[in-house]
């Protein structure tokens, strides 16, 4: 009998999978630009009203445990937001805040996932989905965005493989389904009309329905965002968001869990969620604190968001004209977050897969990327398009030169 558990085998990151390799060739004194990491705040600073909050609630002495599902001043902001936002009517005891979204698919999975259960995400997905489920002895069973459809979901096709799980007697072990609007790693943005058949459809087959909205403010290229909550209303469905992107305060670990429905099963994750809360004792106090202002202060957060986001557009969209003149790789570009996913002709530059592909690319060229396939698709790499335009440029060119020195081997 082994030491470690069998389950800690999932316990992995593959968006940090090359730190170690890049940090030897940094300390070698080799120079390594990094797109891997998507962290807002490493390019934009906290806006300072936020980091003031934080600073007024340590002066203030606010350093003890607070109430284990949150302080009341921050439930109470994250209901304004959400009624402000999407008119939804939620109570404090609807939301529980987290140490991060990461904290939230810990408890989840904890809470819902025995060994043998299953759950259902779309590739290319976010991979601590996958990583918390197995970690609870669950499977995961996988939908497609559609990149031959600009990464769109395909209802039907969805609707067909709900038909067919509930035929193969699957479907009673389905215990939620959950994806990420908008996408990481493709940067998708789902809308409406798509949104509302997937809520149709899970309260159809009786699955419990998850979404994870925390970049639901860095939306661009002028489209709208819809929350799930505006098309679930009466369906039984949790909302995940939190302080790390929008809020650009990745380092304070505060998440948010809404679930504002009261059906049977609604109301029970939500007790057993503020159990879960209860373990692990608090949140981080006075980033709590800092949330409620960052949420409440409406002005202040509108001019900041406004900013990073039009940044971001310029960015990503940039991004996207560099690779695109890669006759090597294809590209959808994105309208939320700050991911780009492009597809690599792999055969055309004489790799196996995108994992030697960016190992490669790591050691000849210094750039830092992560593989498509640690997200369900292979034979793309994830880029992160949020440092300046000059890095990106740097790193464009250099993957481009890449490319092109590969094929003409
Ligand atoms: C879709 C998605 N969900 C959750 C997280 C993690 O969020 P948090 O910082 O709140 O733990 C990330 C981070 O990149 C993400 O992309």
């Amino acid at each position: 009998m082994g030491f470690l558990s069998k389950k800690s085998v999932h316990a992995t990151n593959s968006i940090r999978e090359l730190d170690g390799i890049a940090e030897k060739m940094r300390e070698g004194g080799r120079k390594i630009t990094k797109l891997n990491i998507g962290d807002p705040a490493a390019y934009f600073p906290t806006p300072k009203y936020i980091i003031d909050a934080y600073v007024e609630a340590l002066r203030e002495g606010r350093t003890s445990y607070s109430t284990s599902h949150g302080i009341k001043e921050l439930t109470s902001a994250v209901s304004a937001r959400y009624k402000r936002m999407y008119n939804l009517d939620s109570s404090n005891e609807d939301i529980m805040v987290t140490q991060g979204v990461s904290e939230a698919l810990m408890f989840l999975n904890s809470a819902l996932i025995d060994n043998g259960d299953m759950a259902i995400t779309f590739k290319p997905y976010y991979p601590e989905y996958l990583s918390h489920l197995k970690l609870n002895g669950g499977d995961m069973l996988f939908e497609n965005y559609e990149e031959s459809r600009g990464w769109e979901i395909d209802t039907d096709r969805l609707e067909r493989s709900l038909a067919k799980m509930r035929s193969d007697g699957k479907i009673k072990k389905v215990k939620y389904m959950i994806l990420a609007n908008p996408n990481n790693p493709t940067g998708t943005v789902l809308g409406r009309k798509v949104l509302g058949e997937i809520a149709d459809l899970a309260s159809e087959y009786g699955i419990f329905l998850i979404s994870d909205e925390i970049y639901d403010e860095i939306i661009y290229n002028g489209f709208k965002f819809t929350s799930m909550c505006e098309v679930a209303k009466g369906i039984p469905h949790m909302i995940l968001n939190g302080m790390s992107k929008d809020y650009d305060s990745t380092g304070f670990r505060i998440g948010f869990m809404i679930i504002p429905e009261d059906d049977k099963k609604s109301a029970e994750f939500k007790r057993k969620m503020m159990d879960y809360s209860a373990t692990r004792l608090s949140s981080n106090t006075p980033a709590e604190y800092a949330a409620a202002e960052a949420l409440n202060n409406v002005a202040a957060h509108k001019r900041a968001v406004g900013k990073m986001v039009r940044e971001i557009e310029d960015r990503a969209n940039h991004a996207v004209e560099r690779l695109a003149e890669n006759r090597y790789i294809e590209v959808v570009r994105p309208n939320g977050a700050f991911y780009i996913l492009p597809r690599i002709d792999l055969k055309a530059l004489g790799f196996g897969n995108d994992r030697d592909f960016i190992h490669t690319v790591l050691e000849k060229e210094g750039i830092q990327l992560t593989r498509g396939s640690g997200f369900g698709g292979p034979s793309h790499i994830r880029i992160v398009a949020l440092p300046p335009k000059e890095i990106l440029d740097y790193a464009i060119n250099r993957l481009n030169v890449f490319c092109k020195k590969r094929a003409g081997r």
